[in-house]
């Protein structure tokens, strides 16, 4: 690992030129299947669908707090599920933990490998059809009990589903897909009686303009057409009383500068 700049990101993202005007955007990146390779390589661990997910970079940036940081892929995923377990430890114990906007499952399988996560059940659920097949092959492989369901971030409930009361629920790099969050969000979540609920996504309010790189983060995010109203509406609903934050950090950890992710925790009231 090495301390770099934003200076250098040009060197390992087309972005700052897109931002810039000197590029065109390009359209969605496709994903890799990684479904599909799984199947046609049995035996594989979440490492190997880890390490395909990342692809072909030998180096990445990253931002840690304040710094950019030049790290390996792999040092870089290590980082990012250690950064959201110091969000969740704090929020323990629960009845069960439960990721809404899964993928396929790398986070909460990263968790459930540590001590702090042993003994609780694991719930995942998501808005793709692929997702929740994958995930389920890969927590059969690595021999973890996951319940698998559908999610929707704008409708209520959130997902379908039927998790025990008092369950830490959280998201990460999910809600930021949702380019304006309404009150459905809230009540959605609410519906699935939580003890507490972490955020640990990219906050629009929280790109501080009188810096470069906050900047160039709020412009990644309207060119991207991501979220950039998480921190707002849960103040709003804070201020109407259904619920009330115990956390609000600043960007702590980016696998991509650009999109460094705050963590915002809440409890339901009312
Ligand atoms: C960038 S991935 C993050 C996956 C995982 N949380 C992680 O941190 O590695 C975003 C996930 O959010 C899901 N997603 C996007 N919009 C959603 C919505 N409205 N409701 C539920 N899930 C959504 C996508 O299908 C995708 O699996």
């Amino acid at each position: 690992m090495k301390i770099s700049t934003v200076d250098e990101l040009p060197k390992f993202s087309d972005w700052p030129a897109i931002l810039l005007g000197i590029r065109p955007q390009p359209t969605i990146e496709q994903s890799p299947n990684l479904l599909e390779k799984f199947k046609q390589n049995p035996g594989s661990r979440l490492e190997d669908v880890d390490r395909w997910a990342a692809g072909a970079a030998t180096n990445t940036l990253a931002s840690v707090d304040q710094h950019i940081v030049e790290m390996t892929p792999e040092e870089s995923h290590e980082a990012y599920i250690a950064f959201i377990e110091s969000a969740l430890v704090p929020r323990l114990p629960a009845t069960a933990l439960v990721e809404i906007g899964r993928g396929y499952g790398s986070v909460i399988l990263g968790l459930a490998r540590k001590a702090a996560f042993q003994d609780i059940p694991y719930f995942v659920a998501d808005s793709t059809p692929t997702a929740p097949e994958l995930a389920g092959l890969i927590a059969k492989e690595e021999g973890i009990r996951l319940t698998t369901g559908s999610a929707n971030l704008s409708s209520h409930p959130v997902t379908d589903l039927e998790i025990p009361d008092g369950a830490l629920v959280y998201t990460a790099y999910a809600a930021h897909h949702v380019e304006t969050l309404s009150d459905e969000f809230i009540e959605g979540i609410k519906a699935l009686k939580p003890e507490t609920v972490v955020h640990i996504e990219p906050v629009y309010e929280h790109c501080d303009p009188s810096t470069l790189l906050g900047l160039l983060r709020q412009r990644y995010i309207e060119a991207c057409q991501y979220n950039r109203n998480l921190s707002t509406i849960l103040h709003h609903h804070e201020r109407l009383g259904s619920l009330e934050i115990i956390q609000e950090s600043r960007p702590g950890f980016g696998p991509n500068p650009l999109l460094a992710a705050s963590v915002i925790a809440w409890k339901p009231r009312g």
